[in-house]
């Protein structure tokens, strides 16, 4: 098992830490346990609403890819650090992943 601790952007909202399986992707993981994050287009790499900044564990993650850049560029306040959740594809075990959601209450891109 991973350990994935979320974080939030939205000051009411605490962070979280989960235990997750490789072979999952952050934005799977965010939905299974409800902690509101967009994906507009269904998590197909179409649009930029599943942003979010991967404070460490990058290494843990599957890399990124021209198309996964290209998007990021659309997405508000895109950092180094910037990912989109649906293709952040865990692919190590026993590893530790600290991500921060941004505000969900704006849109943050198309
Ligand atoms: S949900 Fe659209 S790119 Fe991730």
């Amino acid at each position: 098992m991973n350990t994935i601790t979320f974080n939030f952007e939205e000051k009411n909202k605490q962070p979280i830490t989960l235990n997750c399986p490789k072979g999952e992707t952050i934005l799977e993981i965010a939905l299974q346990h409800d902690l509101g994050l967009h994906h507009n287009c269904g998590g197909v790499c179409a649009c930029s609403t599943c942003h979010v900044y991967i404070n460490s564990g990058m290494e843990v993650l599957e890399e990124i890819t021209d198309k996964e850049e290209d998007f990021i560029d659309r997405a508000k306040s895109p950092k180094l650090n910037s990912r989109l959740a649906c293709q952040c594809l865990l692919l190590s075990e026993n590893k530790s992943v600290s991500v921060t959601i941004p505000d969900q209450s704006v849109l943050l891109g198309d």
